[in-house]
């Protein structure tokens, strides 16, 4: 289990919710670790081998989208390693759990598609009957497929909650050209990833991407396509009308929700089985869309 991946050897670059990055001149190397982020918060329990799980996914996806978008990945091999990390420990903290990429200038929207209304969405459709300001139907009903895909950004607020914001105003702040290009290869990718996992009986309700600019090149960075940013629901089991249950932190939000935590200060320690039953969410989905056992 690798809580805090403290490679003193190398400069940090960034440490985020759930990965150490640090900084190889050129390139990054980035750190999955288990930690577990819920409502914004760093959960004080970890999850063990999430961070490989994670890992594997993105690289999964990263290869079957090659065809659609170009991405940051460039290695995940041990011997790749700098040589002040080329021993046993070091090695054995991050075998399967890292990968070397391209650094990349951050796009500071988070590019989210939505297939279904469901999250965030379904609450303001609830409102006004748009999502980011795009007009829907008038007739949806929670947990409905969309007619088609659609792009709602949100920004990428350094401290608290990402927010919601119309594709108008991300065309204002990056310019109408990226913007446009950044909501067509998001569509194409989640129409791609989508037909996959329909095969494998996995619905895509709505997925987070991040991109970078490289050479005036748009670069997906960070993770794709895993359970902390996509809202994955197994198909058998999929009703309009009402909330799916999906995939992955499901058992831990139902629990912080009957915890009495106020959402506002740390977060509780999670119990011994909701650990295992996380671990094993986590690890079904991984099954279920490669066909590999973890
Ligand atoms: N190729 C890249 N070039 C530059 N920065 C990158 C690259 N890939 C990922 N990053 C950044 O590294 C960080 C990874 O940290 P982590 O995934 O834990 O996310 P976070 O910032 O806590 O937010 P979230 O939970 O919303 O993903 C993110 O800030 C991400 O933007
Ligand atoms: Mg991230």
């Amino acid at each position: 289990m690798v809580v805090d991946s403290a490679l003193n050897q190398l400069n940090i670059y960034k440490k985020g919710k759930v990965r150490d990055v640090y900084d190889l001149g050129d390139n990054l190397l980035i750190v999955a670790t288990d930690r577990i982020s819920c409502f914004d918060y760093i959960l004080p329990t970890p999850i063990p081998e999430k961070g490989k799980i994670l890992t594997r996914i993105s690289l999964f996806w990263f290869d079957l989208l090659k065809g659609v978008t170009e991405n940051h990945f460039i290695s995940a091999d041990l011997d790749r390693l700098p040589a002040v990390l080329q021993n046993p420990q070091d090695k054995d903290i991050l075998k399967d759990r890292f990968m070397i990429t391209k650094k990349c200038k951050v796009v500071p929207f988070e590019c989210v598609v939505r297939g279904y209304i469901s999250g965030s969405g379904w609450k303001e459709y609830k409102n006004n009957r748009k999502v980011c300001g795009i007009d829907l139907p008038a007739d949806l009903k929670e947990s409905d497929k969309l007619a088609e895909p659609i792009f709602t950004p949100a920004t990428k607020a350094e401290t608290g909650h990402d927010e919601n914001v119309s594709f108008e105003y991300m065309k204002q702040s990056i310019g109408e050209e990226l913007s446009n290009q950044l909501r067509d290869v998001s569509i194409a990718i989640y129409k791609k990833a989508d037909q996959y996992a329909d095969e494998k009986g996995v619905i895509i309700a709505d997925t987070k991407f991040e991109f970078g600019i490289l050479d005036n090149k748009i670069v997906l960075i960070d993770e794709v396509l895993t359970p902390d940013s996509s809202r994955f629901w197994p198909k058998n089991s999929y009703k309009r009308g009402k909330p799916q249950s999906s995939f992955d932190k499901q058992f831990v939000r139902d629990y912080l929700e009957l915890s009495g935590w106020d959402k506002n200060s740390a977060a509780p320690i999670l119990p011994q089985d909701i650990v295992l039953k996380t671990q094993d969410k986590y690890r079904q989905v991984y099954k279920q869309i490669t066909g590999i056992d973890f």
